[in-house]
């Protein structure tokens, strides 16, 4: 089974498995397919990071996060009274790190992959080639970011038309055909050297931009070590720092452990105060230790300390809410158009892939190299462009994710893979910049506390907070009226905002048979045989 943002990649990524190929296999070719057919998120400009547990139980995670390029400095997008540059490290040439993705794909083929790479990447290049046929979402976005494209490129991409985009119009992605061509014949050569990385650094000088030949050159993806956790006897495995997701999804977890969120109910008071305030709590040491492992000590051990963890949450009163101005990181021994994707996937042979991609918001930079058809991502904002100011997300951090040049930004991806007994259980993930840690929380405790079956557990109503804004962030149906007025009463700020998160996972039933969970709040879909 495949649950991806994106039909024609669910689709193509099954099919790699109908024919010999396993869940490494199928997710490199999903991968590839989502750059072609859901070029808002999917890429092979930007950068993620995968989980996966293979059927016989070893566990690997790969980092292929972009990184900073060589030029890069600690205060680029500050002006010269050290104030940060409104759109600088969002959008357009200046915005963009080293894209990690494609030879993130190479590295789980050379270890994993079964199938020929060619037979990986074929199907999205006939893909772009013959063309996608554009749902209303997909038109929608792309006439609302037609005037950002115009703005960031030298050329007209091919993403803008004169009329506007509508649903069933067919996009074809030429010059991306070739380049997939390139990286079908010459696998990470054909991404970061040759006419690919010409055109790329030729675009950068079009621009203000500063990646050179020589950072493409020396990107490379990171095996890293798994963080790995228990929560009630169900395994926990997520990514490690330079994401924040699988450090902060294990705090939480362990955080509420002690409260009976089953027998307070689903979205009771005193089940949103508990997760609440562990959000809170988490978000507040997130922006102090959390960075770049090779550039900065990440105190993981201490962050997991079940102690630590029981001492945060002894502050936290059921009277009535802490203020997030009297939390700060512990002391140890956005709003995103949301636009990065995520996708699961699992094989006959148990053989499970959790990856989240990005291009962090909304086409990334809405860079489109000239000539070769692909956008660029505008990861740098990840980055704390100075102490304290929030990014897009309304994230803030500090020096441990401060700009050096090759450093990696920190991430709040959280793909996550849950064992039970020592077998699969769940392979999880989302998209939604600050909120993604949160939302993987909830569909995680929607299964395990509230008995939810995986699509409903995924398209259930959510809610967020991330300790700042103070703020409890919801849909509109997330929190009934009583228990919001409740809320109220014991000091919680409640902002009720626009639908975030596209859940795409798959639940192993008792009787080893898939369930997947496409998030409704997209076009994505679960395929499977
Ligand atoms: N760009 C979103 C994230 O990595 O958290």
């Amino acid at each position: 089974m495949v649950v991806s943002a994106h039909p024609d990649a669910s689709r193509i990524g099954m099919e790699v498995m109908r024919k010999g190929g396993n869940a490494y296999d199928a997710a490199i070719a999903t991968q590839f397919a989502l750059a072609v057919a859901f070029p808002v998120a999917g890429n092979i400009g930007g950068g993620g990071f995968m989980v996966s547990r293979s059927a016989s139980g070893d566990i690997a995670t790969l980092d292929f996060r972009e990184t900073a390029p060589g030029a890069a400095t600690e205060t680029m997008y500050q002006d010269s009274l050290g104030n940060v540059v409104d759109g600088l490290s969002t959008d357009g040439h200046l915005a963009v790190g080293v894209p990690g993705a494609v030879d993130g794909m190479v590295r789980i083929h050379q270890k994993m992959g079964s199938l020929p790479w060619a037979e990986l990447v074929q199907p999205s290049i006939d893909l772009a080639r013959n063309g996608v046929v554009l749902t209303e979402k997909e038109a929608s976005g792309l006439n609302y970011t037609k005037e950002a494209f115009l703005e960031n490129n030298k050329h007209v991409p091919y993403l803008v038309r004169n009329k506007v985009w509508q649903a069933g119009d067919t996009l074809r992605h030429l010059d991306l055909a070739r380049t997939l061509e390139r990286i079908r014949d010459k696998g990470r050569e054909g991404f970061y050297a040759g006419e690919t990385a010409d055109l790329l650094v030729k675009e950068m000088q079009r621009g203000t931009g500063i990646i050179t030949h020589e950072d493409l050159a020396k990107y490379t993806a990171v095996w890293r070590e798994p963080v790995v956790g228990d929560y009630k006897g169900y395994k926990v495995i997520s990514m490690a720092p330079p994401s924040s997701g699988g450090i902060a999804l294990l705090q939480l977890l362990k955080m509420v452990t002690p409260y009976d969120l089953r027998d307070y109910g689903w979205q009771s008071t005193k089940t949103i105060q508990v997760m609440t305030e562990a959000e809170r709590r988490v978000y507040a040491d997130r922006a102090k230790y959390l960075g770049d492992p090779d550039f900065v000590e990440v105190p993981l051990e201490e962050l997991l300390n079940e102690e630590y963890l029981k001492n945060r949450m002894g502050t936290m009163s059921m009277a009535q809410a802490t203020p997030s101005s009297e939390v700060k990181a512990g002391e140890l021994p956005v709003y995103e158009t949301e636009q990065t994707t995520h996708f699961s996937v699992v094989d006959p042979a148990g053989n499970a892939v959790s990856i989240t991609t990005t291009l962090n918001g909304g086409y990334g930079s809405k860079v489109v190299v000239e000539e070769a058809g692909f956008l660029l991502n505008n990861e740098m904002d990840d980055f704390s462009a100075k102490p304290g100011v929030p990014n897009m997300f309304g994230l803030v951090g500090g020096k441990a994710n401060a700009i050096q040049p090759n450093k990696r930004m920190l991430s709040s991806m959280t793909p996550t893979i849950l064992e039970k007994d020592g077998k699969l259980f769940m392979v999880v993930g989302t998209p939604g910049g600050s909120t993604i840690i949160t939302s993987v929380f909830q569909t995680i405790l929607n299964v395990l506390e509230h008995d939810m079956t995986m699509q409903q557990a995924v398209a259930a109503p959510r809610f967020h907070h991330q300790w700042l804004p103070d703020e409890i962030q919801h849909t509109e149906d997330a929190i009934p009226a009583p228990v919001r007025a409740e809320l109220q009463s014991k000091g919680y700020v409640l902002k009720q905002r626009g639908q975030f998160g596209r859940v795409d996972a798959i639940l192993v039933l008792p009787d080893g048979k898939l369930e997947g969970g496409a998030d409704p709040r997209g076009d994505d879909a679960a395929v499977g045989f």
